[in-house]
């Protein structure tokens, strides 16, 4: 890991703050349930953002009035060594992380003790807890850092737009396969294996978040994570999916027809969801706001249904009844980076609009060159949604009962590209056919 990189993120975090020390614990290798099956180990995302430590039971202090950096390793025994390999020696950790003081299995409450900070910054978690136990006469505060790390980790710098391009790389690779592939009788979980077969080949061996592998009805299961039905003639195949590359996250979505062509249905609700992220990425630049982009898409929504029959009424009065939401139930995008939902969507002070829909939009702030965001709408036959919705007499008006029974069984659609944000068009590190024709074009040759 470059340590400079992260001796410049440590800096960007002392720019806010001239005393007091910061202060985080790294991940720890965590268990089933109290046996010996171990989860792959994930380091927690600030920790690594901070350090470049990429290993289990590291602390971490910087001391904010003077600019140091402590690194507290664990001390290893030779049981570490025999069952999960060489101890990696104090030179070594001084070379790959450059702290400015290493600490070997040292405690944190001494490590603080001899600094004597007047303010210790941390995240609420099982250290801060520790921390005001063991020492009750310092000030402890778990609010500011979680602020001050979203506002850091907001904007990437180049070699974290280096890692999310290739991590898009490997994603473009991987779904082409899977589209190449699709035809009926796989079952969802062979769409999955083959999805990380090209990730893992590729070394790219950790989920970025639960990959969706969705045919036919599921496919309007938002966060569906069963991968056992069998795709048949006819059903549309929803992959959401994504592999992280040191750390950054891909997370891309397309809907592609099982058979290689899409119904006369699906090509109506597929050019809708198309038209809402295509002008959701034209105007995907500096200053706009990411509530003003979900509008924009929401808009588009229910001009496409009223067009298609499926709401009625004109497009002011269904907006401002939300009914988009009972079709396009989430936000639109989210910030990407480290974590797959990444920080920095809500700075402090502003809350979430309480509208449907727009209530689940994981960021409400101006867009800057730096950011990285995903642009994913969606229509979806939710029936758990559509059917109280029909009975509900402040809205079954706007509603075509009779063509919204029919399409129960639908599924839905979710295009889903990644951006970063630059002074003039977002870069799209999406390259998968999106166009029906695209599509069809590539389904018939595979
Ligand atoms: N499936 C997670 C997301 O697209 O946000
Ligand atoms: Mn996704
Ligand atoms: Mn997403």
């Amino acid at each position: 890991m470059p340590s400079k990189e992260h001796r410049d993120n440590l800096q960007k975090l002392f720019t806010r703050d001239k005393h007091g020390v910061v202060v985080l614990r790294g991940a720890s290798i965590l268990h089933r349930y109290g046996t010996d099956y171990e989860f792959p180990f994930r380091q927690e995302s600030n920790f690594w953002y901070l350090t470049g430590v990429d290993e289990p039971d590291y602390e971490m202090v910087l001391n904010l009035g003077n600019g140091n950096f402590h690194l507290i390793a664990p001390d290893r025994d030779s049981d570490f060594a025999v069952w999960n390999g060489r101890i990696v020696p104090p030179a070594e950790i001084r070379e790959r992380y450059q702290p400015d003081h290493l600490h070997i299995g040292q405690e944190m409450e001494e490590v603080l003790r001899e600094i004597d900070p007047d303010v210790i910054y941390t995240v609420p978690s099982d250290l801060a807890d520790e921390l005001e136990d063991d020492l009750p006469d310092h000030t402890i505060d778990t609010e500011s850092l979680t602020d001050a790390l979203a506002w850091c980790r907001a904007i990437k710098n180049e070699d974290e737009l280096g890692r999310l391009r290739h991590a898009a790389e490997i994603n473009n690779q991987a779904h082409l396969e899977v589209l190449q592939n699709l035809r009926p009788g796989l079952y969802e979980y062979e769409c999955k294996a083959l999805f990380e077969y090209h990730q893992i080949r590729n070394g790219l061996v950790q989920d970025a978040y639960n990959g969706i592998h969705a045919s036919g009805p599921n496919s309007a299961i938002l966060h569906y994570t069963g991968t056992n039905r069998k795709l048949r003639n006819g059903d549309l195949y929803l992959i959401d999916a994504g592999h992280e590359y040191l750390g950054y996250a891909s997370d891309f979505s397309r809907t592609w027809p099982v058979n290689g062509r899409y119904t006369d249905w699906q090509k109506v609700i597929c050019e809708i969801v198309l038209e809402a992220q295509k002008a959701a990425i034209r105007e995907a630049t500096p200053g706009t706001r990411m509530e003003e982009l979900h509008l924009l898409s929401a808009k588009i929504i229910t001009d496409g249904l009223l067009d298609a029959g499926l709401l009625r009424g004109n497009r002011k009065e269904l907006m401002e009844k939300d009914l988009f939401a009972l079709f396009f139930p989430h936000g639109l995008g989210h910030f990407l980076g480290l974590d797959t939902h990444d920080v920095g969507g809500y700075p402090k002070g502003v809350t979430r609009i309480d509208r449907p829909g727009l209530r689940h939009l994981r960021v409400r702030r101006e867009l800057e060159p730096g950011m990285v965001i995903t642009v994913e709408p969606g229509i979806y036959f939710i029936p758990a949604l559509l059917l109280p919705a029909l009975d509900n007499p402040e809205k079954a008006p706007y509603l075509n009962r009779e063509r919204i029974e029919r399409l129960l069984d639908f599924g839905g659609i979710r295009i889903e590209d990644n951006l970063i944000i630059t002074e003039q068009s977002p870069e799209n590190l999406t390259r998968l056919p999106k166009e029906i024709t695209d599509i069809e074009e590539v389904m018939s040759r595979s």
